[in-house]
């Protein structure tokens, strides 16, 4: 396994790689502190194409809370090790803000999409996540990029940033990877102390709750106050949001109709962590 700091030599290594050969290349962007959920990604890229690079890179720009930005895990080695066994042929890990040089950001039109549910609540978090993917889809020209379907809302803008600066480049939805508890995995959860890593599987038990109790006919608002209440009792928690979605427009629904598929979403502080789940249902 290669690994590369400098945007020039990568970007020159890969034009190399195309040109030589007709390999297909995977991509998994990635902020490292890796888990089996991004694992998933990699070991799903490296099935599908010749040649898979992964990216570290702890992005600033799509920090709106500093502390967040500050307290990142950050294991570089144990990063690698995962890597290089999970069969990624090439690390690219830029490093300070070189990535940004001479770059002002991607400008587009999110149709609204940077300001509802995360976007409401992590104002510049989507701007600053399609300027990263965006450099690195220039950088790396993949004919696959590979996001988990825990930041279902990402992948819709990277969907919709993807198409709109005319990148060839499919974009693959990984499923969620889960701790034995249920709990969705995630970087943060690094940061939860032993009690909260256990009182945060109540988010997916509660979504499950409502995969199984909501019917047609429901309206959602209730279930939606249902899990907010619930996340409420248990100490050190709090629910930011309960939203129930069309999966493909992301608009709210209000009542569950016959046929229909959606996607519920939530975010939930756990002490000073945020973290954030969803569950696709079809009716
Ligand atoms: O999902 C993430 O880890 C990040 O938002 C991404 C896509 C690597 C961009 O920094």
């Amino acid at each position: 396994m290669k690994v590369m700091y400098s945007v020039a030599d990568t970007q020159t290594y890969l034009q190399n790689l195309r040109v030589k050969s007709d390999m297909k290349i995977g991509f998994v962007p990635t902020m490292g502190a890796l888990h089996d959920g991004h694992i998933s990604l990699v070991k799903q890229s490296v099935e599908d194409n010749d040649f898979t690079v992964v990216s570290i890179f702890v992005n600033p720009r799509q920090f709106n809370d500093k502390s967040d930005f500050d307290n990142y895990p950050i294991d570089h080695e144990k990063d690698l090790e995962m890597l290089n066994k999970a069969g990624c042929d090439l690390v690219f890990s830029p490093s300070g803000n070189n990535i940004f040089e001479n770059f002002d950001g991607f400008k587009m039109d999110f149709n609204g999409l940077d300001e509802i549910y995360e976007g409401e609540f992590r104002p510049g978090h989507f701007q600053g996540v399609v300027d990263i993917v965006y450099r690195l889809f220039e950088i790396v020209q993949p004919h696959k990029a590979y996001f988990g379907q825990k930041d279902f809302q990402q992948l819709a803008v990277i969907r919709l940033m993807t198409k709109t600066a005319n990148f060839d480049i499919e974009i693959i939805s990984c499923p969620i990877v889960r701790e034995n508890s249920g709990l969705a995995m995630s970087s943060r959860n690094l940061r939860l102390s032993k009690e909260q890593f256990q009182s945060a599987a109540n988010i997916s038990k509660l979504l499950n709750y409502i995969a199984i109790n909501l019917k047609v006919g429901d309206d959602t608002d209730s279930y939606s106050q249902y899990f907010i209440d619930e996340i409420e009792k248990i100490s050190d928690m709090k629910a930011e949001y309960c939203v129930f979605c069309n999966t493909v427009s992301l608009d709210l629904i209000k009542k569950i109709t016959k046929n229909s598929e959606i996607i519920v979403c939530v975010a939930v502080w756990c002490g000073k962590i945020r973290l954030i789940d969803n569950i696709i249902l079809v009716f």
